[in-house]
């Protein structure tokens, strides 16, 4: 296993590289788009392919490098379900569990407080803890939603409760630390030793910190996955160069439809009785798994199916389309949009998105 700490050094940021040597899969956590060629490097060296490009949120001090690397490498980028950043391939929430290397397990822990979309990630005997904890600290409350009660029972009731040898990687440093644990930070951390939760809230609405000086950039660019408009298009152009002309028609209809999050969908799937979801996929696929309500109708006879379904009589009816990861789906909605269909939704992730909630 093969384990990396970058830092950059204009915004004091730390991102991690995870890679199994073995199966020459890999992870990137909280990538830098200022240091992308460093990253590309070390993945053109050791050969790997890089599998998620995660985010602990959305940053407001520094740009993602995770849009690019999808640009590049075909990354999928993952970001807390909260955090607003539709752009992401991967919805996250707490509980979710990635894979990457064969056995290797990455498990979301929700943090929110720092921004209500915060989430940690434990891998092995780590935890990369984001603005949620910081070595002798944490991260400030008083922008993009932030809760300082919320930070605190996330610290102490979900970060402070992993055995205390746990090593933590948080998402920053001012004082020239690279490592801490658990142990130390509930014993010695300044912010927390013996303060209540009354306490710590008084604290943290009180630091008067001047604002990122790259937060007016950063946190619309990151809702953005890092790209910025010209690098959107370079995504088209990337795929019309290399021939692909799926991925290219994939990405224009994206642009046409609404692509919803796992946790929407369930919420839709909850609140909206009228709601069809229709699962795209061939035949071998669905057998596998699918989601329980959905009603199997293969993307190449969709048109022709769908005056089977009686709710669709009336095309104003809500329409949840899912495939294997979001292109199929895609397709397909554009294609029910054209029939007239007037509130289709497609799963972003598609059912692999789905299976890791
Ligand atoms: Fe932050």
């Amino acid at each position: 296993m093969f384990f990396k700490q970058f830092f950059d050094e204009d915004t004091w940021t730390f991102t991690y590289f995870l890679a199994d040597e073995l199966s020459q899969e890999a992870v990137i956590i909280d990538p830098v788009k200022g240091q992308i060629e460093h990253y590309l490097n070390l993945i053109n060296d050791m050969g790997v392919t890089l599998k998620y490009a995660l985010e602990t949120h959305v940053h407001a001090d520094h740009i993602t490098a995770g849009g690019l690397l999808r640009n590049n490498l075909g990354t999928l980028t993952g970001v807390g379900a909260a955090c607003g950043a539709e752009c992401a391939d991967i919805q996250i929430s707490s509980g979710d569990i990635l894979t990457f290397g064969g056995n290797e397990q990455i498990r979301v822990i929700g943090t929110p407080g720092h921004t209500p979309g915060s989430v940690s990630f434990y891998w092995r005997d780590r935890v990369f803890t984001g603005d949620s904890l910081f070595i002798g600290g944490c991260g400030r409350v008083d922008f993009q939603g932030g809760d300082a009660g919320e930070l605190y029972d996330s610290i102490t009731t979900q970060l402070f409760t992993l055995p205390d040898e746990t090593l933590v990687y948080p998402g920053h440093d001012y004082q020239g630390n690279e490592v801490s644990s658990i142990g130390q930070e509930r014993r010695h951390n300044s912010r927390l030793v013996d303060k209540s939760r009354a306490q710590f809230i008084d604290l943290m609405n009180n630091l008067n910190l001047p604002h990122p000086k790259y937060i007016d950039q950063a946190v619309p660019a990151n809702k953005v996955c890092g790209l910025d408009d010209s690098e959107r298009q370079d995504a088209k152009v990337n795929a019309i160069a290399t021939g692909n002309s799926a991925q290219t028609m994939v990405l224009d209809a994206r642009q046409q439809i609404c692509e919803i999050s796992v946790g929407q969908a369930e919420i839709e799937m909850q609140q909206c009785d009228a709601l069809v979801v229709i699962d795209v996929r061939e035949e071998n696929e669905f057998v596998l798994g699918h989601i329980n309500q959905a009603i199997h109708i293969p993307r190449g006879v969709l048109e022709f199916k769908l005056q089977n379904i009686n709710k669709l009589a009336d095309k104003m009816t809500p329409v949840l389309l899912y495939c294997g990861s979001g292109a199929r789906s895609a397709l397909a909605s554009v294609a029910l949009q054209q029939l007239g269909y007037g509130k289709v939704m497609s799963l972003a992730g598609g059912y692999k998105a789905w299976s890791l909630k």
